[in-house]
């Protein structure tokens, strides 16, 4: 780039004492500015470019920053804007009571639904390796069993089942459809796929239907949550299944959060609607939450599971699974068949709970999952009750955008069929301290 042969040039010293320099270019009509640190300022071909600042007609603006100056300016702005995460280390297993620095904490914000991930049978499962191929093989046949599919794939997360099977399925002149509320890894599997990305207000069924009839796009793929990560409540997919029928679009259903837990016999919110493989083609299921392991999977026809083997990169360029954990998962699998009471206890819970937060005027969202959020507005406020439940020994995780729309930051209560009613009590009275009486 030589910006000195039509360019005015400015240096400006904007901090002689630390020997940084700020220049500034003019260009027609755009310009850039970039910031050096330099021991002599005058000498530039000795200088270090710390980051540029441009403004261009066609880019209107970009920062390039050098790598650790940039990473400095990002972690400042998240503390600025209470948005810096920070992590807690817990030595105890997945249990509602969790060991932090030799303190006892009650925890609701697990995943852990059925409280699987510390059942003892899971835990001796590593013992269990019978080899690598064959550990990978029986649980993608269970698993397929399980969801009532030809064929299932294993992935080594949700995020990159979401990503090998939408990059899989769609080229850049096809066109994809998702609520604006959906995981953020099929936003980026989307991206990544280069079709053309249509958002559709939360589970707005009209303004789908208009997206659809709009498009010309020789494949269209319609993806919503089974069960929305953040809010708790159940995407209408029987009405999204007639649109698709209507406009000859197909579905995917990233049921996270759903399988294991809803339906009759939990296999997730097909199975609560009734629905089957014929209306939706593409179903991915993760084996980290209810089924307390790790790892993902997509089920789904022979022809649709093979397509993936053959296309999928983020299945194709990665390590697979490890058998200990695939060997875990299917014992799970077992396990939540067997003991079909934790999803009933789950479900008793969740009641309990909603019943005890309408009791003490506690605002709650329309969600009878166990993901009960409680949506408090600013980031400072979701911070603010997080740490005053910290300090009663709570722990709810407070979730703040950008995972969330700005101004609803909330706190995001999961439930799991090992809570007792003494501790959701315990809860709901922290709760309405914290909350409803700001103490
Ligand atoms: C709806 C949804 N999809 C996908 C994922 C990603 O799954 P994994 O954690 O296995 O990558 C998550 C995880 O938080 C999720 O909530």
């Amino acid at each position: 780039m030589n910006h000195k042969k039509s360019m005015t040039y400015k240096t400006i010293f904007i901090e002689r004492y630390f020997k940084s320099f700020c220049s500034f270019f003019i260009f027609n009509s755009s310009f850039l500015i970039r910031i050096v640190y330099s021991s002599n300022p005058l000498y530039s071909e000795k200088s270090v470019v710390l980051g540029e600042i441009r403004c261009t007609r066609r880019n209107p603006l970009y920062y390039y920053y050098n790598m650790h100056t940039y990473l400095r300016s990002l972690l400042e702005q998240r503390q600025q804007s209470a948005l810096y995460r920070t992590r807690l280390t817990h030595l105890s297993p997945q249990t509602p009571t969790l060991l932090i620095d030799g303190q006892p904490y009650l925890a609701f914000c697990s995943n852990d639904y059925l409280g699987l991930a510390s059942h003892p049978r899971l835990k001796g499962a590593s013992h269990l390796i019978t080899g690598h191929t064959l550990a990978h093989h029986a649980l993608e046949k269970e698993l397929a069993a399980y969801t009532g599919r030809e064929r299932a794939l294993l992935f080594s997360t949700g995020y990159m089942a979401n990503l090998g099977v939408v990059t899989a399925l769609l080229g850049r002149h096809d066109a994809v459809f998702l609520d604006k509320l959906n995981h953020v890894s099929l936003v980026e599997a989307a991206l990544l796929s280069r079709a053309q990305i249509h958002r559709y207000p939360h589970n707005d069924i009209q303004t789908l239907a208009r997206l659809l009839a709009k498009s010309q796009a020789p494949h269209k793929l319609i993806i919503t949550d089974g069960v929305f990560s953040m809010d708790g409540d159940i995407a209408n997919l029987p009405d999204i299944v007639q649109l698709a029928n209507t406009y000859q679009a197909w579905v995917m259903v990233d049921d996270a959060h759903g399988l294991g837990v809803l339906g009759e016999t939990g296999r997730g919110t097909l199975e609560m609607y009734g629905l089957g493989a014929d209306e939706v083609p593409v179903l991915m299921g993760t084996l980290g939450k209810a089924f307390g392991v790790f790892g993902a999977f997509v089920a789904g026809s022979e022809l649709l599971i093979e397509a993936l083997i053959q296309s999928a990169r983020s299945y194709i360029y990665t390590t697979a699974l490890p058998p200990a954990l695939a060997e875990a998962v299917r014992e799970s699998l077992v396990v939540a068949e067997e003991e079909a009471w934790r999803r009933q206890r789950l479900h008793e819970l969740i009641a309990y709970f909603r019943a005890a937060a309408a009791k003490r005027q506690i605002p709650l969202m329309e969600s009878f999952t166990p993901i009960q959020p409680i949506v408090l507005g600013e980031s400072e406020k979701a911070l603010a009750v997080n740490a005053a439940l910290y300090e009663r020994g709570i722990i709810v995780t407070a979730i703040r955008p950008p995972t969330v729309p700005q101004k609803t930051a909330r706190l995001r209560i999961t439930l799991s069929a090992l809570h007792e009613e003494n501790q959701i009590d315990r809860l709901i009275e922290a709760l309405v301290d914290v909350i409803m009486n700001n103490e």
